[in-house]
C-alpha cells in the first residue's frame, strides 16, 4: 500500500525587512496593511498576481474565488492545498546545500515518465545513485548532520529500554489525552483510570489537552520535567505534537501513542484499531448498500474528521480504496475539516443539502458527526432518504444510533486505555513490546446493535 505525502507547495509567504532599511517602521505598515484579511484576499484572487492563499480566511471565502474559478474548480483548488497544510505526513521542501543540484537531478531523471518511457523504479535508482555522488561532493558526514537538525533531530539517537522502572516502589505515568469533549474519549478515560486503580504501585497524572495542540504540549513538557518513567499519549494532532514525544523519547523516556498517530515512529509502541481496515469495511458496506460489486450506484457525502489527525486520512483512504472502483458511486462533496465534532458536522451537511437535491448515504469518520449530519437531514426531512454510517460504535452512541434506526451502521473503533496501562507497565517492568498494537474491530448494524446493547446493561 503506497503511503502519500503531499507536497507542501504552498506553505505561507515571508515578508521581510531588511537590518539597514531607512524607514523600517512604515516598511512594517505597508506589510501589514497588504497583508490584512481584505486587502490580501482581493491579492489572492486577482488574475496574473501569481499569488496562492496564505491566510486561513482564504480558504474560508470560497465567494471571493469565483471571480477567477467556477465554484468547483475554488472547492477543488483550495480543497488540495488544505489538505496538503493540514496533512499529518506533508512533505517539505529540502532544507540541504545542494538542495537545487538534488532536485534537478530528480527532475530530470524522471521527466520520461511523463512520455512513457522507463519503469518508474529504473529512473529512481538512476537518480539515487547520482544522489550519493552528490552527497560524497559535498560531505556525507556534514549533510547528514544538518539533514537530522532540519528535522528537529538533535544529539545522538536514543531509545528507552525495557526495565526502565525495575525496582521502583512507585511508577509513575502520564497521560496527555486530546480532548475530553466526546464520549468516546470519556469512555477512554474511564477505562485506563480503572485498569491503573488495579496496581497500586502506579501513580497516575491525568491531564487534557482540551482540544488545543499547545496545551497538550505543554503538558508533555510537564510529564518530562516531572521525570515520569512513561508517558501516554493520544495527540490531537499529529504534526504539531510530534517534537515534543520526540523529545520525551530520545531523552529516554517510553511513550505510548494512542488512537492517533504522530509524523515519525520515535515511539515505543503505537496502540489503536486499524483506520484503514475500518475505512475498507464502511466502503464495503457503501458499496453492498448502494446496490453491490459492479453495479452499486448513488451520491455520497463524506464528513470528514481532523485533516492533522491519521484516523482521518486512513479511514479517508480505507474507504476510497473500495468505493472509488465503482464507477456509479458518485462523491458530491470536496474535504472539508470536521474536527470529529457534531456540530461541524451538521453544518458541513446543511450546505450538503442545500446544494444537491439527492443525496443517498453519507459515510462519517465518527459517530457524532454521522448524528449532527442526520440532525441537519432531519431539519428538512429529508432524513429517511439517506443511509447514514459512522465509526466507534460506543454503547451509549453508534450502537445505541444503530438500534434506533437512526445510523444504518456503525464499525467499533475499540477505545485504547486499558490496554495502554498493560502495555507500559509490561514494559517498564522489563518485558519488550511489540511496535504496533492493534486493537479490533467489528461491523455493527440491526442484526447486532440490541444484543451489544444487552451485554452493555443498555436498553
Ligand atoms: C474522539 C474521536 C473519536 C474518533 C477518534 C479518532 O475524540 O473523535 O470519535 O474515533 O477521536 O481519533
Amino acid at each position: 500500500m503506497p503511503h502519500k505525502a503531499p507536497f507542501l507547495a504552498f506553505g505561507g509567504w515571508v515578508a521581510s525587512v531588511p537590518k539597514n532599511s531607512r524607514n523600517q517602521e512604515a516598511a512594517w505598515d505597508y506589510i501589514m496593511w497588504y497583508a490584512n484579511p481584505e486587502n490580501s484576499l482581493h491579492d489572492v484572487v486577482t488574475p496574473g498576481t501569481g499569488i496562492n492563499p496564505y491566510r486561513l480566511s482564504h480558504f474560508a471565502q470560497i465567494d471571493a474565488w469565483t471571480e477567477v474559478f467556477s465554484r468547483t474548480s475554488a472547492a477543488e483548488y483550495l480543497g488540495v492545498i488544505q489538505q496538503s497544510i493540514s496533512s499529518p505526513y506533508v512533505a517539505l521542501d529540502m532544507r540541504l546545500p545542494g538542495q537545487s543540484q538534488y532536485t534537478g537531478v530528480l527532475e530530470r531523471a524522471l521527466a520520461p515518465l511523463f512520455t512513457g518511457e522507463g519503469k518508474a523504479k529504473d529512473l529512481l535508482e538512476a537518480a539515487a545513485a547520482e544522489w550519493e555522488v552528490i552527497t560524497d561532493n559535498l560531505g556525507r558526514e556534514r549533510q547528514l548532520a544538518i539533514y537530522r537538525a532540519s528535522m528537529g533531530l538533535t544529539g545522538p539517537p536514543a531509545r528507552p529500554r525495557p526495565g526502565g522502572a525495575i525496582g521502583k516502589q512507585r511508577i509513575k505515568i502520564g497521560f496527555s489525552q486530546a480532548t475530553t469533549t466526546e464520549p468516546w474519549r470519556l469512555l477512554f478515560n474511564k477505562e485506563l483510570r480503572r485498569e491503573a486503580a488495579k496496581y497500586p504501585e502506579i501513580e497516575l497524572l491525568v491531564r487534557d489537552g482540551q482540544d488545543w495542540v499547545e496545551k497538550q504540549r505543554d503538558d508533555v513538557k510537564e510529564f518530562i520535567a516531572a521525570g515520569v518513567d512513561a508517558i501516554l499519549i493520544s495527540p490531537k494532532e499529529a504534526a504539531p505534537l510530534t517534537p515534543v514525544v520526540s523529545e520525551a523519547f530520545n531523552a529516554g523516556i517510553p511513550v505510548f501513542v494512542l488512537d492517533r498517530d504522530l509524523s515519525n515512529s520515535r515511539y515505543t509502541q503505537f496502540i489503536g484499531g486499524d483506520n484503514l481496515e475500518i475505512g475498507r469495511a464502511a466502503g464495503r458496506y457503501a458499496v453492498k448498500l448502494l446496490g453491490g460489486d459492479g453495479v452499486a450506484s448513488g451520491n455520497l457525502v463524506e464528513i470528514w474528521g481532523g485533516m492533522g489527525s491519521t484516523p482521518a486520512w486512513e479511514r479517508h483512504r480505507g474507504f476510497h480504496e473500495i468505493v472509488d472502483q465503482e464507477s456509479g458511486i458518485r462523491l458530491l462533496t470536496p474535504p472539508r475539516d470536521g474536527d470529529w465534532k457534531q456540530d461541524n458536522a451538521y453544518e458541513i451537511m446543511i450546505d450538503a443539502l442545500e446544494k444537491h437535491k439527492n443525496i443517498d448515504l453519507v459515510y462519517s469518520h465518527n459517530d457524532p458527526m454521522a448524528y449532527g449530519a442526520y440532525l441537519a437531514a432531519v431539519d428538512v426531512g429529508r432524513e429517511k432518504k439517506i443511509s447514514f454510517l459512522g465509526i466507534d460504535g460506543i454503547p451509549a452512541e453508534g450502537v445505541h444510533w444503530v438500534a434506533k434506526g437512526i445510523l444504518t451502521a456503525t464499525f467499533l473503533y475499540k477505545t485504547p486505555g486499558d490496554e495502554a496501562i498493560r502495555q507500559a507497565l509490561r514494559f517498564v517492568k522489563g518485558s519488550p513490546v511489540p511496535r504496533r498494537f492493534t486493537l479490533p474491530t467489528e461491523t455493527i448494524d440491526s442484526s447486532n446493535a440490541a444484543d451489544i446493547l444487552q451485554r452493555a446493561g443498555i436498553q
